[in-house]
């Protein structure tokens, strides 16, 4: 495991590029864990991230749907959050093991929701609430992919 230090996202500019830098080095199969308390940012990254992978159209917060799903070339980006789910259960009757896969990238909002049925992470994005117009995040890589993705950040 690795852990980048304490990044800050003075504004919602900095999230985006944030999101950026990982959009660039992210790969297919990653799975994304994104952490934090309400209104901490973690649809406002995923947001900007399925935007740099070359989604042009809305992301909207799967809060209600449990999962939105955004169709590339080669790959689906699977957007979870779990925040809703009663019991962690509810991953697997929902079947969504069956949309983690090699190649979908897959990002989890309120992964604690799932505990402990989710398969393990290759990232972990922790998002701190620091005021009104700033952030703070950590980022603990915990597999090669997720190190490649984190590096240029540390
Ligand atoms: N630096 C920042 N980074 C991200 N969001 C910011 C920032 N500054 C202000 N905001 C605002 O904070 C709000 C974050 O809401 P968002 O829906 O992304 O949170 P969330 O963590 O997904 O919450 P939830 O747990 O309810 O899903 C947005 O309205 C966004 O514009
Ligand atoms: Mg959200």
């Amino acid at each position: 495991m690795i852990n980048v230090p304490s990044i800050d996202l003075n504004n919602v500019k900095d999230t985006h590029e944030l999101a950026k830098k990982i959009a660039q080095k992210i790969r297919s199969g990653m799975l994304i864990y994104l952490s934090g308390d309400l209104g901490s940012g973690k649809t406002t990254f995923a947001r900007d991230l399925i935007h740099e992978l070359g989604f042009d159209g809305i992301v909207k917060s799967p809060s209600y749907s449990l999962v939105e799903q955004y169709t590339f070339d080669t790959y689906t980006v699977n957007h979870f959050d779990l925040y809703r789910f009663r019991s962690p259960e509810e991953w697997h009757e929902a079947g969504f093991n069956e949309f983690i896969n090699r190649e979908n990238i897959n990002l989890i909002e309120w992964p604690e929701k799932g505990d402990p049925y989710l398969p393990v992470s290759d990232l972990i994005i922790n998002f701190y609430y620091i005021s009104s117009d700033k952030r703070k995040v950590l980022i603990t890589a915990s597999s090669p992919k997720g190190v490649e993705c984190i590096k240029e950040l540390m």
